[in-house]
């Protein structure tokens, strides 16, 4: 192989241009492409820039370097010394941002020779996540990814010069912690010198940024790592960043407005997107009543429609009885579907019933009049009148769910989705923002059967509802947090904090703490409110989220440079692993688990 002495690298591939011509420059990058044309080789080679053609010509350079162009493949890592020269009319390529140039090569240098990979490094190639994987090294020199990774840094970047701007402070918190109530189960952390005991892995700095109001900080932020031990999905990872806010003396509007400012600036300034301000903003009870979701997707309409009371008091067994239950019957209206084929009927019953809900019913307004399962418990002015609420016209469908009303509000509000998706309703350059506000403070656990704190117990409740913590009417109690939502995904959320020690004593107790309880969990935390807590309040944006709707990806794998897989591996290095007997015992540790053969992905 060969060193790069006597090569001093004074250009970068993708950003040769017609200025350019007739300069020597010297490359340093990888072989993306090569062809062979006889005594004429060209070659794409790639840096974290992009590409530029290579031209290695037989009759114009010594016979040595020739051969070396020969033996190149792809992913030779190479430095080329050659003169820019435009190309020839008919070799000009529009479609890459050098294709006007290429680069006639004197000298060649093979740095590194490289093997075959398992992929090709291009985009769209297809090829299975798990392989992709276990290259990353391999995968993160494809363009896409490398724009992706790019991005997220200057994502980073611009929030950081956001803050610093407006008078916060980054502050670090703990890794090895008390584990802090997200509501996800805790990584824990054993402790040598203290046997038998653990830290927690933060789920979040929650109460750390608490604590520094407490300090007088006044405003901090954080781009810091989050651990939680959850089921994965593509917008979830066990570890994941977030922007992490908290400041005092402001009140909710103060809030939500400047973070309105802060997204405005970094939509604009990473990807160029424009960003009206304000935000719409939706209480929950409406989110929840009008899309079946705290995380609307407003990209299109469809809003599901109450139509109890046109189907009440029918023959209907089924709409009978749900609404005696104190049910409900309630649809979407799909515009122009009428016409939906009965197999993808009985598919959408399955789909709803993921959802909890017992079955599907449908109105299909047809030229040829009304096809519904339960047509004939109606009659024909029921369905007229009906079409008349809805506004459901001839070519239309309803798809009508009947249950409970979180039930029904679920599975229509994700069928909805469904048919966001299969209609083609969704623009997919929109970027709809949206804060949902007013959220019930406590969510009910029929495992658990309690209360549990659908935010975290730190927030604070309405003022007007504090009267009802630990009464029967503690399900209608409202929190002041808010949600920041984004093309129907969860974007960040946060709230204003309880700031008093007697109602956060309270609030313990409301979620089933005994005051022993509250003391061994958050006894420093009850301390320090002692000293003249600021009211406070805060929230935190998910970064690796944010990242993969501004790269327009689908999962926040794409966005994270050594994600891990669905089963929460990572399959390159292969950890989670065993661990030596000794280190065990170092720990004062066992496991109960016998050692495994082979600790490889399951898939
Ligand atoms: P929350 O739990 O809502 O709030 O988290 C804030 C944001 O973090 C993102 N997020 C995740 N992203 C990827 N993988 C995960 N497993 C994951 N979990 C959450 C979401 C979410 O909106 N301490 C509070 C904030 C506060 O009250 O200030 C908190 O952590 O985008
Ligand atoms: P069944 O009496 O269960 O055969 O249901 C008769 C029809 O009612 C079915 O074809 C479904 O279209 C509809 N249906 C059943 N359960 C529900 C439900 N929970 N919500 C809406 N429609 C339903």
């Amino acid at each position: 192989m060969e060193t790069l002495q006597g090569m001093k690298r004074d250009h970068h591939c993708g950003g040769l241009r017609k200025e350019n011509v007739d300069q020597e420059v010297v490359l340093c990058g990888w072989v993306s492409r090569r062809r062979d044309h006889g005594g004429l080789i060209f070659v794409d080679m790639r840096d974290r820039s992009g590409f530029v053609q290579i031209v290695f010509d037989e009759a114009a350079m010594n016979e040595g370097t020739f051969h070396k162009a020969e033996s190149l493949r792809n992913e030779f890592c190479i430095a080329v010394r050659g003169k820019v020269r435009a190309r020839s009319e008919e070799t000009i390529n529009p479609n890459i941002e050098t294709g006007d140039i290429e680069v006639v090569c004197t000298e060649l240098r093979i740095l590194n020779k490289a093997k075959t990979p398992p992929f090709y490094i291009q985009d769209d190639v297809d090829v299975d996540e798990m392989v992709r994987l276990r290259y990353r090294y391999l995968d993160l020199r494809r363009p896409e990814m490398q724009k992706n990774i790019m991005l997220r840094h200057r994502v980073a970047k611009i929030m950081r010069d956001f803050f610093d701007r407006h008078g916060f402070l980054e502050i670090e918190t703990p890794m090895l912690c008390k584990s802090t109530p997200e509501g996800a189960r805790d990584f824990l952390v054993p402790s040598r010198v203290n046997p038998g005991e653990f830290y927690a892995l933060p789920q979040s700095p929650q109460i750390f940024k608490q604590l520094l109001q407490v300090a007088g900080f006044e405003k901090y932020f954080q781009i810091v790592r989050c651990f939680r031990d959850e089921d994965l999905r593509a917008d979830r990872q066990p570890e994941f960043t977030q922007l992490d806010i908290e400041m005092s003396f402001m009140d909710q509007d103060d809030i939500l407005t400047m973070m309105e400012e802060m997204v405005k600036e970094l939509f604009e300034k990473a990807i160029g997107a424009e960003i009206a301000t304000p935000f719409e903003r939706m209480d929950w009870d409406t989110a929840m009543d009008t899309y079946g979701s705290d995380k609307p997707d407003l990209r299109f309409d469809m809003p599901l429609m109450d139509i109890s009371e046109y189907v009440k008091g029918s023959e209907f067994k089924v709409f009978n009885s749900v609404l005696a239950g104190g049910g409900m019957v309630k649809c979407i209206k799909v515009d122009g579907y009428a016409d939906i084929p009965r197999r993808r009927l009985d598919d959408l019953v399955k789909f709803v019933q993921i959802y909890g809900a017992k079955g599907l019913a449908w109105i299909q307004y047809t030229e040829d009049g009304i096809k519904s399962p339960f047509k004939k418990f109606y009659s024909d002015e029921t369905f007229q009148q009906i079409a008349e609420a809805t506004g459901a016209a001839t070519g239309d469908l309803l798809l009508v769910v009947a249950d409970k009303r979180l039930i029904v509000d679920t599975a229509l509000g994700q069928l909805r989705l469904e048919m966001g998706k299969e209609r083609n309703l969704i623009d997919p350059d929109a970027l709809r923002f949206l804060w949902v506000v007013d959220f019930p403070m406590y969510e009910w656990s029929e495992e658990e059967k309690r209360f549990k704190a659908m935010h975290h117990p730190f927030t604070a409740p309405r003022d007007e509802d504090i009267q009802y913590l630990n009464t029967d009417k503690m399900g209608e109690v409202k929190a002041k947090a808010y949600d920041m939502v984004l093309n129907g995904v969860e974007v960040g959320g946060g709230s204003l904090r309880i700031y008093n020690a007697e109602l956060q004593e309270k609030v313990f107790e409301s979620l089933g703490l005994t005051p022993e309880q509250a003391h061994t969990k958050f006894g420093f935390m009850m301390d320090a409110f002692q000293y003249g807590t600021p009211p406070h309040g805060g929230l935190a944006f998910g970064l690796d989220r944010l990242v993969m709707l501004m790269a327009k990806r689908s999962s926040i794998r794409d966005v994270i440079a050594f994600p891990k897989t669905q089963s929460a591996r990572d399959v390159m290095s292969n950890a989670p692993s065993e661990v030596d007997a000794k280190q065990l015992r170092e720990l004062s540790i066992r496991t109960a688990v016998k050692k495994k053969e082979n600790s490889q992905e399951q898939g």
